[in-house]
């Protein structure tokens, strides 16, 4: 005890001794901190005040787009899962380049935080309906999974409280829609840049050892899912990232044909893997090439044999879109999203 006070009152007379360096030292971190805070409220303020909550529809949206509704079975749906009603910029160009790329096709975006009435005022879903084929609608989750395993596992709260719940709750719903409806799934962070009428029971490798369900497209029933939504529910596993995402995928198709491997078939019972440039032109270990710049001629290159991009949002989100840098992801937007680009450029 008396060797601790006496180290407290020697630490108290080396502090006195240095009164005036700690209390500059102590103030130019309360000052750093306050800044900081200052700095971190203006900007938030700046972007919510900066963005209207409506936008006029923008003169680039094509008028040759069709509302009609599609083709039973080939419709294109996105999803949310998480209660976030409003899209940001990527979401937004997610949707406009599908529109534009199939005019004659209904692109659904199901929200699970948009109740029937209540319509949210915000700039990404006032762009969005600017697009006659875009549907927003709400996604009432025992309403999809209802006839499907998945309506014991979700009624069974076994899934609640653990780690990777909103992409678990995604990987279900999507298989459920392919089932139920059929068409084509993809993730809010694909740039489409082809039309995908042509590709039916297939979806995209991502590499030598994982298919990666981002992208899926199905004929409405279709057995493949079946044995998804079996293999999901009987092998459910909530701590595994991406067990009942690329992982589901990848073992699914492997019982599907008889393979050890997945290089050793590319089709097999009118299922189809379609190669890593189709859907996954870039890694997402190189994620960051999306922020490298690159002239016309190979961006042109890189994606010729692209339906569409996945930008790899979870990692890519942080890093900030430069308008105009020509980077792969700048030209990624303003060649097919343009009436989003257009709108970043106002106010961005
Ligand atoms: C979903 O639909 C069911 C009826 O089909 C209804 O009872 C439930 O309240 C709905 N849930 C939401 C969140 O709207
Ligand atoms: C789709 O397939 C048809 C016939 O096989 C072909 O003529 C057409 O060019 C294809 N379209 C696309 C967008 O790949």
């Amino acid at each position: 005890m008396d060797k601790m006070s006496a180290t407290v009152q020697k630490l108290f007379q080396l502090a006195m001794k240095n009164k005036i360096w700690a209390t500059f030292i102590i103030f130019v971190k309360f000052i750093s901190f306050i800044s900081i805070m200052m700095y971190l409220r203006i900007r938030d303020e700046d972007v919510k005040h900066s963005l209207p909550i409506e936008v006029k529809c923008p003169a680039t949206v094509p008028y040759t787009l069709s509302s009609s509704s599609p083709l039973s079975g080939h419709g294109i749906y996105f999803l949310e899962t998480s209660d976030q009603t409003n899209p940001n910029f990527l979401v937004m160009c997610s949707l406009e380049s599908a529109a534009r790329a199939h005019p004659k096709i209904k692109v659904t975006f199901l929200m699970k935080g948009l109740r029937k009435p209540a319509r949210p005022k915000n700039l990404g879903i006032s762009l969005l309906r600017c697009f006659p084929n875009i549907e927003i609608r709400p996604l009432n989750l025992s309403d999809l999974f209802a006839n499907t395993p998945f309506a014991s596992w979700y009624a069974s709260s076994q899934f609640r409280w653990k780690p990777y719940r909103l992409p678990i709750l995604s990987d279900a719903c999507r298989l459920a829609i392919m089932w139920k409806y059929g068409g084509f799934y993809l993730d809010t962070d694909f740039i489409v840049l082809k039309n995908l009428k042509n590709l039916t029971n297939s979806l995209g490798i991502q590499s030598n050892y994982l298919l990666n369900g981002a992208f899926l497209s199905f004929e409405q029933g279709h057995k493949f899912i079946e044995i998804c939504m079996q293999d999901f529910v009987d092998n459910y596993n909530a701590w595994i990232w991406g067990h009942q995402g690329p992982q589901l995928y990848t073992r699914v198709f492997k019982k599907w044909c008889s393979i050890k491997r997945l290089r050793d078939r590319r089709v097999c019972h009118g299922v189809s893997t379609l190669p890593p440039e189709a859907f996954y032109p870039i890694r997402w270990q190189d994620w960051m090439k999306y922020f490298e710049a690159i002239t016309t001629t190979d961006f042109n290159k890189l994606f010729q044999n692209t339906y569409a991009a996945h930008v790899w949002n979870t990692k890519s989100q942080r890093t900030g879109l430069k308008l105009g840098s020509k980077t792969i992801l700048d030209q990624l937007y303003s060649n097919y999203c343009p009436s989003t680009y257009e709108i970043m450029k106002m106010y961005l």
